[in-house]
């Protein structure tokens, strides 16, 4: 049986320790860090991500401030907010919560938020130090994958990894972070031929391509770390919803060294990277120094 990867109360470790730095800073310095996060629309999942970001923000000592607008908000519109919250000084981290509605430039949108209040690590110039390995705002779920493969296996140098998918949010950050970490690292996707052979090969695998339980047991090599970063709602024979990963989990207990659970594996390490980032951003803006153990 493999091990269960607690990615919950590791979050929770995390959050306890991000708390006690906001205390620190409010004492030492009179400087409470700040996020806001701008949410366009009405999608469903969305709603409930920024809802939770903006409790657990609260509740580590620091500043949320959250901004809905309409579906119909136009591009200009929600470009003129981005400037507005780049100038406030209460505000060290900004998050416009993706998808945006269709009729908006994602890109352009990411792109006005100021560098250094970009606690996603999505604009141009932050992906950019992040892929020659300066020092960065790293995207909060692949920074939560890495601690968490770093809690479970050391160093991971020489490991051979494979992540599926190759988004922009997790797939190619992830891969970006393995690879300072001197895995050797492998980028699988829908096209891959012979994908379930690759996935063999791995020592570390990371699924990240929002396909329920597309990983089946017999694509894991055994004794493999697996981090599962998918999050589907699939409806159960009798109408039921559950959660599911990319990851065939119970399949993967049988044959893996250690999986992470969904829920409770990766998704709560999103939310502890982003208040680190946001805590990080306002150290950064103060010139003050960042809190050991981040
Ligand atoms: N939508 C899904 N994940 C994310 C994320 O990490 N950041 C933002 N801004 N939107 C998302």
């Amino acid at each position: 049986m493999a091990a269960i990867i607690d990615g919950k109360a590791f979050a929770a470790g995390l959050i306890a320790h991000i708390s006690g730095a906001v205390s620190d800073l409010a004492a030492k310095h009179r400087l409470q860090p700040g996020l806001a996060v701008v949410l366009v629309g009405e999608d469903p999942a969305s709603r409930v991500y920024v809802r939770n970001k903006g409790r657990q923000t609260k509740a580590a000592g620091m500043n949320s401030f959250e901004h809905r607008l309409p579906e119909e908000t136009g591009e200009a519109a929600l470009l003129a907010l981005v400037r507005r919250l780049n100038q406030d000084p209460a505000v060290h981290g900004i998050l416009v919560q993706l998808p945006l509605p269709a009729h908006i430039d994602p890109s352009k949108v990411i792109n006005a938020i100021s560098a250094d209040k970009d606690v996603d690590g999505f604009h141009i110039e932050n992906v950019g130090r992040l892929s020659v390995g300066e020092d960065s705002p790293v995207p909060c779920t692949p920074a939560g994958c890495l601690m968490l493969l770093r809690h479970q296996l050391g160093d991971l140098s020489g490991s051979r990894a494979v992540v599926v998918g190759r988004s922009n949010i997790v797939g190619k950050p992830v891969a970006m972070l393995l690879l300072r970490e001197n895995c050797t690292v492998t980028v699988a996707h829908s096209r891959t031929q012979g994908l379930a052979a690759v996935c063999r090969e791995a020592d570390i695998l990371v699924a990240a391509v929002g396909v329920p339980e597309m990983v089946k047991g017999d694509w894991i090599k055994p004794g493999a770390t697996v981090i599962d970063v998918g999050i589907n709602r699939i409806e159960n024979r009798d109408g039921q919803t559950r959660l599911v990963g990319d990851v065939d989990f119970e399949a993967a207990m049988k044959v893996a060294g250690a999986v992470t659970p969904v829920p409770g594996g990766v998704g709560p390490m999103t939310i502890a990277c982003l208040l680190r980032n946001t805590l990080m951003a306002a150290c950064r803006r103060h010139r003050v120094a960042i809190p050991p153990g981040l």
